[in-house]
């Protein structure tokens, strides 16, 4: 499930990546060792259609769905999609050393004490990924998902007509994204971060090993409420002033300073997880951070990350590696748009031979 797809062969999959502001469309070429846009498409949903992960009207979603592939004329049919939130856990555990075929039949039971839900309701999978340094321990990589999570996601994709073959991981996703474009050094170890509308994706990795994964239950739908409150203006005048400025000075100055109070809510969760992460590993500083994203372009997040940890904070640039012919997307049309289709890029990535 979450593993398979891999491999030279694979057939190229379309990446979709459903937020709760919008679903993010993106297909590749793979030329020798390039990868090249081949398609990419954005559609906005209502507000109310997904809330806190869970996908409350379907038809609006599918139909988005569908309207994308229409209008930029993609025929593929095949689908790697990728989900988050709290029906997803993914760890990295350390099992006693054992024959593969024993782990086969062992990793139910193992995996029982690292699930807070009923083992037969959730979607198993694991990858051997090496030895613990002592070399009698088995790294392993266990992901478990709420069968009815996985179900909502690839029924939406079939009622838009599509054939979904891979089901992955948003933070997996966005480290394969890092990855094939930014080549990282094996001993460097990055925190990458995706804040969309209601959910944070944080992913540590040391090099391209996967370290560590947790999801905070917060985005720039905490601007929104904030600024709503704050200047007692609708759901529409706080978006627009989040991208675009407030009408007046006065109501300007308050945007920022609401924008900088959230920026610093937002900034103590990730310290919260990173500390943690810290604590549950014997490993040195993380030494980057890459954010991607919609809400990472908040006025003042990226600044107040980087005093708060005091390491360089970076925008994912998600087609960094991947050539993107200027005369069919001209770069007007998707540089500030680029982060927010991190973890589409991703999907897309695991199709051509990754
Ligand atoms: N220029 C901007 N400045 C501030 N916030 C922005 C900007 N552009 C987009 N956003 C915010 O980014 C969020 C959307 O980002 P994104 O598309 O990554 O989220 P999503 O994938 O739909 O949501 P999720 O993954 O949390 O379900 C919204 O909260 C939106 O207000
Ligand atoms: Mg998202």
């Amino acid at each position: 499930m979450f593993f398979s797809g891999w491999g030279v062969k694979a057939k190229p999959l379309v990446g979709i990546d459903i937020g709760s502001s919008a679903v993010k469309v993106v297909s590749l070429r793979r030329a020798g060792n390039t990868y090249h846009l081949e398609n990419l498409g954005i559609e906005y949903l209502p507000p109310d259609c997904i809330v806190d992960g869970v996908i409350i009207s379907k038809l609006p979603v599918a139909d988005a769905i569908a309207r994308i592939f229409k209008s930029k004329a993609i025929r593929n049919k095949r689908i790697a999609t990728s989900i988050s939130g709290s029906s997803v856990i993914v760890k990295k555990i350390a099992l006693p050393s054992q024959m593969e075929e024993e782990l086969e039949e062992s990793i139910q039971w193992e995996a029982e004490q690292y699930i807070p839900f009923d083992i037969g309701d959730v979607n198993l999978d694991y990858q051997i990924v090496g030895s613990t340094p002592e070399g009698n321990r088995l790294e392993v990589i266990l992901v478990a998902a709420k069968r009815e999570k996985i179900a909502d996601q690839t029924g939406v994709i079939s009622m838009a007509g599509k054939v979904c073959d891979v089901v992955d991981i948003d933070a997996f996703a966005l480290q394969n994204v890092y990855e094939v474009n930014y080549e990282p050094q094996s001993t460097t170890v990055a925190a990458l971060l995706n804040i969309g509308s209601s959910v944070m994706n944080v992913n540590i990795l040391r090099g391209r090993e996967f370290l560590f994964t947790r999801d905070i239950a917060m985005g720039g739908n905490h601007y929104n409420d904030f600024l709503q409150k704050e200047l007692n203006i609708s759901f529409e005048e706080s978006e627009n002033y989040k991208r675009n400025g407030a009408p007046t000075p006065e109501l300007q100055r308050r945007t920022l300073a609401t924008l900088a109070s959230v920026s610093e809510i937002l900034v103590l969760e990730v310290q919260k997880t990173l500390d943690y992460f810290k604590t549950t590993s014997r490993l040195e500083d993380i030494r980057e951070i890459y954010i991607s994203g919609g809400a990472s372009r908040t006025p003042g997040f990226q600044v107040c990350l980087q005093e708060k940890f005091q390491i360089p904070v970076n925008f994912l640039n998600p087609f960094n590696k991947i050539k993107v012919n200027e005369k069919v997307f001209p770069p007007s049309s998707i540089e500030e748009l680029a982060s927010d289709f991190s973890i589409a890029v991703g999907l897309a990535l695991r199709t051509t031979g990754r």
